[in-house]
């Protein structure tokens, strides 16, 4: 008997969504893809333009929009998008209140429908929205990660790249801990293909690189005014969605539910992780220096503020 293929839902068809799934058809992330919104038009009228790429893109599987979450049924990985994003002035933590309570009924549905699921949050403030899903769908801590680490990582990758002039693909670098203002652009381990940036830049050029990794988000909200950055967190979603569904091993950073790893417990930070089939199989832990464990532990204090305004 054919093997059954892989389904991605993602729920949400507003910006970060809507890329999502266009980065999940031209990479052929998912054999069947649906895109769910509560609006109603929104997602049908988006996934069937997106089903019409394919012959332009080389996308094999299905894409349906839809309404209902029993279209979602079966799902082996659900990514979260739905939620308010960041206006100007407004920090990733204004936005708490309300998208709590939506991330609440998202992952209540969802996992009614796909019990087995991963579950891959996106939505705003990330590290208390993972949390949110983790508790309220009751699933192991393997089967629940957030996104931000990959979106930050690439940030500080390109930054680094149009200072060095070469390619951004050629950069490793690593941001852990939370999506905000103290998150934690390791510049000790980052290089062009193996050659250390410490030896190639300036502390001075390399802290204000640092400084624009952190504020990433809301430099492209200044500009857009009216939303946040949705490509590169679309795109992101997907790179770690692809590794579950393709057991691809891919080594990412993500918020994933810490229990001593790093010397913390009870938090979702981002570290760097294993993705496969099982989800989060494995956190890569390694020797942080002083300086970088203090940073962390600020990390570790903003995420616990935000879990507590949470009520969970
Ligand atoms: C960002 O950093 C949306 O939080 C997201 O752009």
């Amino acid at each position: 008997m054919a093997e059954k293929g892989k389904k991605l839902t993602i729920v949400g068809s507003g910006a970060v969504g809507t890329a999502a799934a266009q980065w999940a058809v031209s990479r052929n992330a998912a054999d069947s893809i649906v895109l769910l919104d509560v609006v109603e038009g929104v997602p049908q009228g988006k996934a069937l333009d997106l089903a019409q790429c394919a012959p332009l893109c080389g996308f094999t599987g299905s894409i349906a929009g839809t309404n209902d979450y029993a279209d979602s049924s079966g799902s082996d990985v659900v990514i979260i998008t739905a939620g308010l994003a960041r206006k100007p002035g407004m920090s990733r933590d204004d936005l708490l209140d309300m998208n709590v309570k939506i991330v609440r009924s998202v992952t209540e549905e969802a996992v009614r429908h796909s019990p087995d699921a991963c579950i891959v949050v996106v939505t705003n403030p990330i590290d208390a929205m993972v949390y949110t899903a983790f508790k309220v769908s009751g699933f192991p801590r393997e089967r629940v990660v957030g996104m931000a680490g990959v979106l930050d990582s690439a940030r500080y990758r390109t930054f680094l790249a149009w200072e060095l002039g070469v390619a951004p693909s050629d950069i490793t670098a690593l941001v852990m801990g939370i999506h905000g203002d103290n998150m934690l652009p390791l510049t000790r381990l980052a290089s062009v293909n193996g050659v250390p940036v410490e030896e190639l830049l300036s502390r001075e050029k390399l802290d204000e690189i640092v400084n624009r990794t952190q504020n990433g988000g809301a430099e492209i909200v200044q500009h857009l005014k009216t939303g946040s950055a949705f490509s590169t967190p679309g795109r992101a979603a997907v790179e770690m969605a692809e590794s579950i569904l393709r057991d691809k091993k891919r080594v990412l950073p993500c918020a994933a539910y810490l229990q001593g790893e790093f010397g913390i417990d009870g938090v979702f930070l981002g570290v760097p992780v294993v993705l496969g089939s099982g989800g989060v199989e494995k956190i890569v832990e390694f020797e942080l220096t002083p300086e970088e464990k203090d940073a962390m532990q600020l990390s570790v204090e903003a995420v616990r503020k935000q879990v507590a305004a949470t009520g969970l």
